[in-house]
């Protein structure tokens, strides 16, 4: 089981950047044996250090964030969000590039609506890089209940969540998506392990693709991941260039049972921070914003505009 920790515990300071942002959160709870603990609001939003961060949230936020959230967005994106038919996924197309917004913003210290977010080549949302700061990569995967968003400075980054579901036909999906090396790897697995590892596979795979950004340009085939519940994630062979499977790593991302996820990013040895937030840790202060209020620093604690649940 992965070492979860709360931090930020007491005496904890929020700050609002700039115009109609959001609070930067109190007490994300960070996650895993490879996390540090918050030290500050900001501490989450250490880019500088390498590392990859992969941020995670319930789908499910109340309306009084939704609606804050959606101020965020672009014109663009609200009615890419509108599009959809389901109330359920406007909602998730909203936390997820709401939630986005307010990490970028906290971590460049610029207001998340005023960030410039662009679909590059093959579609890859991607950030425009502000002139005074490292460029940063991120991703976004959703499935099921969960959001996952992927920070990393300087290097590219993809993330992939899928929920598990029973009594498909691996073997068949196999055959269409996967590697031939794992195609006969998949098929000499005991029945009972096959669809845990079809899932395995399929969100190293995606992850990789994400991270390079290519999309369906690239062909599934032409790389190989390893693919078994007791093997870590790595990405095992690249055609043509083989030297393409060394610029990468490849890590999974415990989420509990009927789960699986996969961050993948350019370079090695880079370390993997994980952090839940959810809307008590995001909301516990909620001060309206102004245009003037920039860069203030308010106690955690006071007036309170969505108060905090009990958990
Ligand atoms: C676009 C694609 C990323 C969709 O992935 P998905 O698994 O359906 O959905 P996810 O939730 O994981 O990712 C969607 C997010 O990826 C991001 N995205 C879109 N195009 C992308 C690209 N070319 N590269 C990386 N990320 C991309 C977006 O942020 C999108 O969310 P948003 O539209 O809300 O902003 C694409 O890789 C795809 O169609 N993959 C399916 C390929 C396949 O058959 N894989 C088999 C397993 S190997």
């Amino acid at each position: 089981m992965p070492k979860r920790s709360l931090s930020c515990q007491t005496d904890d300071y929020v700050s609002i950047i700039g115009a109609n942002s959001l609070l930067v959160t109190r007490a994300t709870q960070a996650l895993s044996e490879d996390t540090n603990t918050l030290q500050s609001p900001q501490a989450g939003c250490r880019l500088g250090d390498g590392g990859v961060h992969v941020w995670r949230t319930r789908r499910h936020w109340s309306p009084a964030a939704i609606t804050r959230f959606r101020d965020l967005l672009s014109s663009e994106e609200r009615a890419k969000a509108d599009a959809f038919h389901f109330e359920a996924d406007r909602h998730r197309a909203i936390v997820g590039r709401g939630l986005l917004r307010h990490l970028l913003g906290t971590c460049l210290n610029r207001p998340p609506d005023a960030l410039q977010i662009f679909a590059g080549q093959n579609g890859k949302p991607e950030l425009v890089p502000a002139l005074d700061a490292a460029p940063v990569a991120f991703n976004v995967s959703h499935s099921g209940d969960w959001i996952l968003i992927a920070l990393a400075q300087q290097r590219a980054v993809g993330v992939d969540v899928e929920q598990m579901r029973s009594g498909m036909a691996v073997l068949e999906i196999a055959q269409r998506v996967f590697s031939e090396a794992e195609r006969t790897g998949l098929a000499a697995l005991p029945a009972a392990a096959r669809e845990e590892s079809f899932f395995i596979c399929w969100t190293r795979k995606e992850a990789y693709i994400k991270a390079r950004g290519d999309g369906l340009s690239l062909p599934l085939g032409s790389f190989d991941v390893s693919f078994r519940a007791t093997d870590a994630a790595q990405l095992l062979a690249t055609r043509p260039d083989p030297g393409e499977a060394s610029r990468w790593t490849l890590r999974d991302l415990p989420l509990g049972s009927g789960y699986h996820a996969a961050v993948a990013a350019a370079g090695s040895g880079w370390q993997l921070r994980q952090w839940h937030v959810d809307e008590h840790d995001l909301f516990e202060v909620c001060v309206m914003p102004t245009q003037s209020a920039d860069s203030k620093r308010i106690r955690s604690g006071s007036s309170s505009e969505l108060a905090r649940k009990p958990r």
